[in-house]
């Protein structure tokens, strides 16, 4: 569907991350998209003569009529994306793919586990439990969320004001000790079981690099969380985004549509990569 590029921010202070609001331009796609959307979807991205990519959307229904994404510039489509203005087209195809299912989790605790820039779709997730219309039907809700270092933490002001609220509790890391930081410091698997959220009544919802994922799926273990109330985000090289191309497997799963968001007893094992 035709979009257009709302609004831009930058989010590192290394420039290397950028947020997009992307606006429909018509109506009826938007009415589409949001009757459908839920967060931990992706869509495939367009932009002429540049092919087109999957992002993981980063704003929940409720924040307006935009759709987020949070774009690492490595390549020839996220150096464009990157180098776009407000007022400009681009293609959006989606939402696509399997969403973090809170909705079959009403009455629990809701423990979410992230790392690096893919907090994304974990922050559309926490967006949306934040909705004021939603947040009495949860428990408590817990985000514990690393940063190699403290400039490299996505949505700064939000990240202020969860700190300040009592309906969250967020807890930042940086896995080293600097003199400009007083949050924790250690890496995310460490600090969860430093942290030990309470297992009994609580859902898990984790988001990272591989290596984040393969390190904390064990100490969730550990605390007591059953593989069935454990979800993980995976991620792989896509291009259809529809189950056709077969790009995108592990295993007999294609993580464009069984997936990205995976309950671990559905995986199974993760896969070694994993
Ligand atoms: C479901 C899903 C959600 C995603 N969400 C986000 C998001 O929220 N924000 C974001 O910045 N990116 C996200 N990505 C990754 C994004 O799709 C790629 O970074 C993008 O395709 C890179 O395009 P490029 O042309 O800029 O880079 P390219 O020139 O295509 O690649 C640059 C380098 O990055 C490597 N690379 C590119 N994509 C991947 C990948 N998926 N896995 C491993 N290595 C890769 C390439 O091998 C190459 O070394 C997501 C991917 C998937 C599948
Ligand atoms: S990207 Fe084509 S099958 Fe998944």
């Amino acid at each position: 569907m035709p979009m257009y590029i709302a609004r831009t921010a930058v989010e590192t202070e290394d420039h290397s991350l950028r947020s997009v609001e992307l606006a429909f331009q018509h109506d009826s796609d938007r009415e589409r998209f949001f009757s459908g959307y839920r967060p931990g979807q992706f869509c495939q991205l367009s932009i002429f003569g540049k092919g087109e990519a999957s992002f993981g959307v980063a704003s929940a229904a409720w924040e307006g009529s935009f759709v987020r994404f949070t774009i690492n510039k490595i390549g020839v489509f996220t150096k464009a994306i990157h180098g776009m203005q407000p007022g400009d087209p681009i293609g959006m195809r989606g939402a696509l793919g399997t969403w973090y299912p809170v909705e079959e989790w009403k009455g629990a605790d809701i423990v979410v586990i992230g790392g690096g820039y893919a907090f994304t779709t974990l922050y559309a997730l926490t967006k949306h439990l934040l909705d004021p219309k939603l947040r009495q039907e949860y428990g408590d809700l817990t985000v514990i969320y690393g940063a190699r270092e403290p400039g490299l933490f996505l949505y700064k002001p939000e990240m202020k004001m969860w700190s300040r609220r009592d309906d969250v509790t967020l807890f930042q890391t940086i896995d080293t000790p600097r003199e400009d930081w007083d949050g924790l410091t250690g890496y995310v698997p460490t600090v969860t079981k430093e942290l030990a959220p309470r297992a009994d009544n609580a859902v898990a919802f984790v988001c990272g690099p591989p290596v984040m994922i393969k390190f904390t799926l064990p100490v969730l273990n550990e605390l007591g969380f059953p593989p069935d109330r454990i979800y993980t985000s995976l991620e792989r090289r896509m291009k259809c985004g529809i189950g056709k191309c077969g790009r995108c497997n592990i295993g007999p799963k294609y993580v464009c549509k069984d997936g990205p968001v995976f309950s671990l007893a559905a995986l199974g094992e993760l896969p070694a990569e994993f």
